[in-house]
């Protein structure tokens, strides 16, 4: 019977990507054994005896990594693991982005797959981590925002006046962007934002915002429904009508990103100079070099009382909810797995459009054409 073991992660990582519920199904539904580091839950608020009562093992990660057949984690690996015999490893490596911290997995016996890579299909919606993690990063960025700035959101009216509702500004409006959109509009507030894919303006419309659109921008079928980068011409133009609306937005919510490349600068530092102090820029696209000429990656700063936080894993903040989600998308994906040996699958999307690395070399077209 196949061994799925599940590792602890880092300090500084809250989710789990078996939560045990989701462990149970495996052992009913995959008849897979289920192996648990020591520990590996407690900080989403999964107790060993917890996978235990659902009929998990705890052990320590040598004899976990000794055993399993299949290793599951959420962020590359501090150390290489000690490999002797073929295994399948599964995590969220960003190899777009850092291919270099695929060095750690050059190992004859390693087929690595990274989740982030999924193909967007109607298929694959139920197995997207980047999805769940996105959508739950745009809600909790508007109620940071919310609580760090200094005004309400929806218009208040009271004895003593009335207060106007605050503007949102959300640049990027992709799968975090929107979760932003309709949180901020649930608050109460008047919500912009832009895009640079066409078909973006429509789902905007749809939740009650503006949808602001500058000419021009470039698109690519065979992106994936992706972003892609945007001339020098269009961005100039991009920036300044963007700094129009940063100048006059409570709270701005960046979340503009493009696979494999730095996110563009779309903020610049006299924009946010001209925003009212008590003003809050939340940059999701932070991990790629942010959407704010100012932010810092996995900092909060202040700048002339405009709070600036750069943070691209919100969703951390949400340990229980993103766990769940994540051990769905990870048990999804196994589920796939086991259909595709099953059935003794030659070609299948999902399991190549994740697979990065087999038997120590790298395999995926797209890493090894970013890389190039
Ligand atoms: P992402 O995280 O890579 O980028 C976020 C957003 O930033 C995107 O909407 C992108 O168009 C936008 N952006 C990039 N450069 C920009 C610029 N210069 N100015 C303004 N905006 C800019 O993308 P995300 O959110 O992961 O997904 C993007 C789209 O992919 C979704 O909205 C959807 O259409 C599609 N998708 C399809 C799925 C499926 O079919 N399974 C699942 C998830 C997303």
């Amino acid at each position: 019977m196949k061994k799925i073991g599940i590792l602890k992660e880092q300090a500084g990582e809250s989710r789990i990507c078996m939560t045990p519920i989701v462990a149970k199904r495996v052992i009913k539904e995959l008849e897979y054994v289920v192996l648990i580091e020591a520990g590996a839950g407690h900080s989403a608020g999964f107790s060993d005896e917890m996978y235990v009562e659902v009929g998990a093992q705890i052990l320590s990660r040598a004899e976990l990594v000794n055993q399993a057949d299949v290793i599951l984690f959420i962020n590359p690996l501090e150390a290489q693991l000690e490999i002797t015999a073929d295994k399948m490893l599964i995590g969220i490596l960003n190899p777009l982005f850092r291919p270099e911290l695929l060095a750690a997995y050059e190992n004859k016996h390693i087929k690595l797959f990274s989740l982030d890579l999924m193909p967007r299909s109607s298929k694959a919606q139920s197995m997207d981590v980047l999805s769940s993690m996105a959508s739950l990063a745009g809600y909790k960025a508007v109620l940071k925002a919310s609580d760090l700035h200094t005004s309400v959101l929806p218009m208040f009216t009271t004895a003593a006046g009335t207060i106007k509702a605050a503007k949102v500004l959300v640049i990027g409006a992709g799968v975090a962007g929107l979760q932003a959109i309709a949180t901020a509009k649930r608050l109460g507030a008047i919500v912009e934002a832009f895009d640079v894919r066409k078909s973006a303006g429509e789902e905007v419309r749809s939740l009650g915002a503006k949808f602001v659109e500058v000419e021009g921008a470039v698109e690519n079928e065979k992106a994936g429904g992706y972003a892609v980068e945007q001339t020098e011409d269009f961005i100039q133009r991009q920036k300044q009508l963007i700094d129009k609306h940063v100048s006059e937005a409570s709270i701005v919510i960046s979340t503009a990103n493009i696979p494999g490349r730095k996110a563009p600068i779309l903020i610049e530092k006299e924009s946010v100079d001209k925003m009212k102090p008590g003003s809050v820029i939340i940059d999701l696209a932070s991990e790629q070099g942010g959407n704010c000429v100012l932010t810092k990656d996995n900092e909060k700063i202040n700048h002339q009382g405009v709070v600036i936080i750069g943070n691209s894993h919100l969703a951390r903040e949400l340990s229980a909810t993103s766990s769940q989600l994540l051990s769905t998308n990870y048990f999804n994906y196994l589920k796939h797995l086991k259909w595709v040996e099953t059935e003794n699958i030659q070609a299948d999307p999902l399991y190549e459009g994740c697979l990065v690395m087999n038997n120590g070399e790298m395999v995926h077209e797209r890493v090894l054409s970013f890389i190039k």
